[in-house]
């Protein structure tokens, strides 16, 4: 889809954009375990080079030849893997994807091992993990950046694409009413700390125990200081969504819980986000979710097909804000058509 809007960052050339070039020379090399391992300028140099690569993808066809990208999985995928894939692929580099679902990592040999195996062959390792010590661990131990696609703290790589695609949206997210409904989970701990960095007073109502980690809350209260916003934590969804530009959602059973299904279903049915909640966020509001939905759970089909639903350019925009990510990390700017 193209953007709606043309933003704050068409002011500037990417290619002379100061934010951009700052973290091209930070980032090269490093590991992107945690949103906090960004800084709120290196988060919109990601956004604004993401926008960049959407509308020119020819600029980057070649900016990452013959690298290679090795993803391992213990958790299931669609988005993630194929977005990661497409995004090397269409820069020449490639994807080798290792299914780690019946073989978690650490079990037939010690992380650091595979770490000092695999930086021998590739460029960089995509992680999806249960364990988030998992990721820190091979980031610790590979020579070769590491990048979280998910673990059970954590999923950065969405909340990336996420607010791309708010930016797009509305134009400017800064002071922008974001509202999260539902488990306090790796996907809500992004989501915080990202917004925080861009200027968006963040609101997240979960039910009473699934409230989001306190070190997380701590870190995206002192970014959003910071940066002039807020970040608010309650337990009634339809305060939390009174006059929200976005409302969020996502499984309230995340991958590994299942055993807690039966026990969550009731404890999470008045978070649902549905048409009677979306009645109290701000008319222009828009309604996100990462994906895969549980239809009629924790949304509605009537919200999550509606026009208010922006879940599908969301998933679109992870192929693009990865792909500056890649750019950033791998070093690939000077290879492209844009920066030589
Ligand atoms: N949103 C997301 O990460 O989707 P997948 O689990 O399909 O990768
Ligand atoms: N919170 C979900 C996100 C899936 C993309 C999970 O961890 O399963």
């Amino acid at each position: 889809m193209a953007s709606k809007a043309i933003l704050e960052r068409t002011e500037v050339p990417v290619e002379n954009d100061p934010d951009i070039l700052a973290a091209a020379a930070r980032l090269a090399g490093e590991d992107l375990c945690s949103i906090s391992d960004l800084s709120s300028s290196e988060v919109r140099a990601i956004l604004k080079l993401g926008h960049d690569v959407k509308q020119n993808p020819r600029d980057y066809r070649h900016a990452l030849d013959a690298k290679q990208m090795v993803l391992m999985f213990e958790k299931a995928s669609l988005r993630t893997r194929l977005s990661f894939e497409t995004g090397i692929n269409t820069m020449g580099g490639n994807a080798i994807f290792v299914d780690q679902t019946n073989s978690p990592l650490g079990e037939r040999e010690a992380i650091a091992d595979v770490a000092r195996n695999v930086e021998r062959w590739v460029d960089v390792i995509v992680l999806r993990t249960y364990a988030h010590d998992t990721i820190m661990e091979m980031g610790a131990n590979s020579r070769v950046p590491v990048i979280n696609a998910l673990s059970d703290f954590e999923h950065p790589c969405q909340a990336l694409a996420d607010f791309m695609t708010l930016q797009e949206h509305f134009g400017n997210v800064r002071g922008l009413n974001f509202t999260y409904v539902g488990d306090g989970n790796n996907v809500c701990h992004s989501l915080m700390l990202t917004g925080a960095q861009l200027g968006a007073n963040v609101t997240v109502a979960t039910p009473r125990g699934y409230s989001p980690d306190i070190e997380i809350v701590t870190k995206a209260r002192e970014i959003a200081e910071a940066n002039g916003c807020e970040v608010r934590l309650l337990q009634d969804a339809h305060a939390a969504a009174e006059n929200a530009d976005a409302i969020y959602t996502d499984v309230c059973v995340s991958m590994g819980m299942e055993h807690e299904s039966t026990k969550r279903a009731p404890i999470f049915r008045p978070f649902q986000v549905n048409e009677a909640l979306m009645a109290k966020a701000a008319p222009r509001a828009v309604f996100m979710h990462c994906l895969p939905a549980h239809r009629n759970a924790e949304v509605t089909d009537a919200v999550l097909d509606s026009p208010q639903s922006i879940v599908f350019d969301q998933a679109e925009n992870r192929m693009h804000a990865q792909k500056a990510l890649l750019l950033l990390l791998l070093g690939g700017l000077p290879n492209s058509a844009k920066f030589q």
